[in-house]
């Protein structure tokens, strides 16, 4: 079998058999094939697609790449394709944790212009993400739950593949991403998964349509395989919740927690809905309940503190979130115009973000930058109300970003029909 043929086949439009696609990703591993051919055969995949079969074949390959993990237990997983103040995981966790449900989860590190979970952890000073599998295990066993950094060890193929993609304009193909998340997945060895596919303006897909798709096809890999998938497709058009940037969307998480309404704890408590149905066989509106009556109760907020401690983390801010180290300058963003807040574009606002963190050159203080959000879609402002407050260590920081962030908000008259979170459940 040569190389060559497979990117020849894909270029014109033909299927691949599993002999070819396990041979191709087996020789990029093994270095026996260049970057040049790997990137032109992804770039074929991205023209041309892969039909459910091929993409369920590469999503295999790339997991049988390197070691895959086995529990015996029944563990719960759940994956965000990212998104903006997305911290769903740091609710979900601990409140499934708290209801008897064992949730083993891998997160990654922010990617693009969206925050990533180990990023978030790490603002619980001292909190250690780089637990040994056995340490992942006995944490689980322990209190129910556990959050680790990705080992680079599974789905291997993978790690290499995306670095590739990020430099070859290769992400954005339903095909690669689908067996890029579930490769990972299916790696991890978990019983259940639930994924939740964003679309938007602050989300890899930007059509609804798209995301459905990609959900579909990931749900379908799941079930395939053995692992039982469900998908909640969600609108990230907006910021999730009022903070981004990592110290912000822990402040977030702490309030939401608290009972503070937000997309961010609605969204967490569906994602709890669709787990606990599948898992205790239970109906969707006691599966709420039992969800409502563990987050009110102080039993979410317990199991968040047991969770960080186990990973050796400090976890007075859980009890006075106002302790939490916060940048050294507050600016405030205000209005120029009057009328309702029509959108505020969460691409624009994470973006603003990023761009905040490259200015701020020690790393050692990154995580302390950010925005909060002072409004929501439909509130009323007028002029020099404040918008939202930019946390920076470098008041020139604040300076550079306020064009940008400003743009992030439309305004109009009148007050606007509010788009639905929830796009579909599959
Ligand atoms: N996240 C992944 O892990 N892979 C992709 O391709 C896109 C998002």
């Amino acid at each position: 079998m040569y190389f060559y043929d497979i990117i020849e086949k894909k270029r014109n439009k033909q299927h691949l058999s599993k002999e070819e696609i396990d041979f191709a990703v087996h020789a990029f591993v093994e270095g026996s094939v260049s970057k040049e051919q790997m990137s032109s055969l992804l770039m074929a995949i991205v023209l041309n697609g892969m039909t459910y079969e091929e993409t369920l074949n590469l999503t295999l390959a790339m997991k049988n790449s390197s070691e895959t993990l086995e529990f015996k237990e029944y563990l719960v997983d759940k994956h965000s394709t990212g998104g903006v103040s997305d911290s769903t995981t740091l609710i979900l966790t601990p409140t499934l944790a708290a209801l008897g449900v064992k949730v083993a989860k891998m997160s990654g590190r922010s990617l693009g212009f969206t925050g990533g979970t180990i990023d978030k952890l790490e603002v619980f000073e001292g909190y250690n993400a780089n637990k040994t599998l056995e340490e992942f295990t006995g944490i689980i066993n322990k209190i129910n739950c556990s959050i680790i950094s990705q080992t680079a060890n599974l789905a291997y193929a993978d790690k290499l593949i995306y670095d590739l993609r990020n430099k070859t304009a290769t992400v954005d193909s339903i095909p690669l991403i689908a067996s890029s998340i579930m490769s990972k997945k299916l790696a991890s060895g978990a019983k259940f998964l639930v994924l939740n596919v964003h679309y938007g303006s602050g989300a890899f897909m930007q059509r609804k349509k798209d995301a459905i798709k990609l959900a579909r096809v990931m749900v379908k890999i799941g079930n395939d395989s053995g692992v039982l998938t469900r998908a909640c497709v969600s609108n990230m058009n907006v910021p999730l919740a009022s903070g981004v940037g990592c110290t912000n969307e822990v402040i977030s998480v702490v309030h939401a927690i608290n009972g503070e309404q937000s997309n961010l704890l609605k969204l967490s408590k569906e994602l709890c809905v669709i787990i606990l149905c599948e898992v205790k066989k239970i109906s969707s509106s006691v599966a709420l309940k039992l969800v409502n009556e563990t987050l009110h109760s102080g039993k979410t907020l317990a199991k968040l503190k047991e969770l960080i401690s186990e990973h050796g983390g400090k976890t007075e801010i859980l009890d006075n979130i106002n302790s939490v180290a916060k940048a050294k300058y507050k600016v405030n963003l205000t209005s120029k115009e009057q009328g309702y807040v029509k959108n505020i574009d969460a691409r624009t606002v994470a973006k603003a973000v990023n761009h905040l963190k490259e200015l701020n050159k020690d790393e050692s203080t990154k995580k302390l930058v950010g925005v909060n959000l002072n409004v929501k879609v439909n509130t009323k402002v007028k002029p020099d109300d404040v918008l939202l407050e930019i946390f920076v260590n470098d008041k020139k920081h604040a300076e550079k970003v306020t064009d940008e962030l400003y743009h992030a908000f439309r305004f109009s008259r009148f007050k606007t029909k509010e788009k639905k979170l929830i796009a579909k459940i599959i």
